[in-house]
């Protein structure tokens, strides 16, 4: 019966989606149908032509423009969640993502428990992880000549950085990447009653994995993350919340420095002479294509607010409990603020900070550990294979809430390399 009700909800919400997006042209709806998802940068166009706080057909807001998007994640008087809801997930949340999810005080003192593993001391000691796991995908990709980026170089990179990171026992690897695989995917919804069952599965099978480690840490600490969030419990964070942390970290890890690396190479190979700048330089450059990617081409493309109070912003007024969905994929585009905003240059010095890890008291924890991935991968990429080109179109993976490729057909010579 819960599932006939529940299928009944998808079918339901689909069909809304095409009404509205093919029918009434609602920007929303048109990010999820063809050729929105493909690229929703003009429909933000249309949502920032529409003013700076355009009213959704859910009866909430939605803003394009950069000065509102910063300036509401950055108000206090907006959390992620209505001020009247406490406690774990909100109604019909299927996973508790911790601290992301919460307002303070709850917000302030999870995340105050997870942020020493982001240390600069403890970032920095990944570089070697990070060094060594590049190049051994890159050999291997050379040996093949023609490969997938996304499966071969993009994705096993943040899998092993965040297995070290949280401490996963080597026998537990393969199990945690494939289940953080599957629950990374549906960050942006579930697609049907299949997709539930597998998500239902892959849940279950990831905490029972990070279960035994918490358990194993609790006896046998180390210098890890679990063990550094298990030294503040009971204290500063209870025993059940010790998990929805643990799979944060993971699920907000990994599918987002996959797609932050998938669009900068997708990007640089669609502009070959920054391309070949990039390989003629890339230990200066490096750094350079990776924010102008995020600013770009965003591998998180949006987040939302809830008011806490009535709010002038906009010239509206967003009542108490309306949110406001902030278009980080399109504040980074703002004309106002970047000039040539919808070109992609790697030399440009940007007018502001990007908003890609979003802004205020949620701002990205892990931003240095991904920023750090993806400037030695473009780096080792750039170096080893400067012939890199495309071996067949890319395929995007089917949401509007996390953006890049899911198939990146590539090819590259090895011994046009050797002649070097
Ligand atoms: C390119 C890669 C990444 C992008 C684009 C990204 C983006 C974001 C964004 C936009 C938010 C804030 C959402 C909001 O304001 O509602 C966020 C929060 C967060 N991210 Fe990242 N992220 C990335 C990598 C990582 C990594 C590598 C980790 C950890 C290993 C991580 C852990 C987190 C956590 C724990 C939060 C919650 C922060 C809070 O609520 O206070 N992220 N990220």
């Amino acid at each position: 019966m819960q599932a006939l009700r529940f299928a009944a909800a998808l079918y339901r919400a689909r069909f809304d989606i095409v009404y509205h997006g093919y029918v009434r042209r609602d920007p929303m709806s048109r990010l999820h149908l063809k050729p929105g998802r493909d690229n929703p940068y003009a429909i933000y166009d249309t949502v920032r032509a529409g003013g700076d706080l355009v009213p959704t057909r859910l009866g909430n807001y939605v803003t394009a423009s950069y000065p509102i998007c910063s300036s509401i994640l950055r108000d206090r008087r907006f959390g992620v969640r209505s001020s009247e809801i406490n406690g774990p997930g909100a109604p019909g949340d299927s996973l508790d993502m911790s601290f992301l999810d919460r307002n303070p005080p709850d917000h302030t003192r999870l995340r105050r428990v997870a942020q020493p593993a982001f240390s600069p001391r403890q970032i920095g000691g990944y570089r070697g992880l990070i060094e060594r796991s590049v190049d051994e995908l890159l050999d291997r990709a050379l040996a093949k000549g023609t490969f997938d980026l996304v499966p071969a170089f993009a994705a096993p990179l943040p899998i092993a950085v965040i297995t070290d990171l949280l401490g996963i026992p080597e026998a537990d690897a393969g199990r945690f990447a494939k289940h953080g695989a599957t629950i990374g995917g549906a960050i942006d919804g579930i697609r049907g009653l299949r997709h539930a069952a597998e998500l239902k599965a892959a849940s279950d099978a990831l905490d029972t994995v990070l279960t035994d480690l918490i358990t194993l840490r609790r006896q046998e600490p180390a210098d890890d993350a679990v063990s550094h969030i298990l030294a503040a419990e009971g204290d500063q964070i209870q025993s059940s919340e010790i998990l929805p942390m643990c799979r944060l970290l993971l699920v907000a890890g990994f599918e987002t420095t996959v797609n932050l690396i998938g669009n900068a190479v997708n990007a640089l190979l669609d502009h070959p002479a920054q391309w070949a700048d990039l390989c003629a330089d890339p230990a200066r450059l490096a750094e350079k294509a990776v924010e102008e990617t995020l600013r770009w081409d965003p591998p998180v493309q949006r987040t939302a607010r809830c008011a806490f109070e009535d709010i002038e912003a906009g010239g509206r007024v967003v009542k108490r409990d309306q949110f406001v969905i902030t278009l980080i994929g399109a504040a980074n585009r703002d004309p106002s603020v970047f000039s040539r905003a919808g070109t992609f240059d790697i030399h440009r010095t940007p007018e502001a900070d990007h908003l890609a890890f979003s802004g205020g008291i949620h701002y990205c924890v892990g931003a240095p550990l991904a920023r750090l991935e993806a400037v030695i991968a473009l780096q080792r990429l750039a170096e080893r294979m400067p012939n890199l080109r495309r071996a067949g179109a890319i395929r995007r993976r089917n949401a509007t809430l996390i953006r890049g490729p899911i198939e990146f057909p590539v090819h590259a010579d090895r011994r046009v390399l050797t002649s070097h």
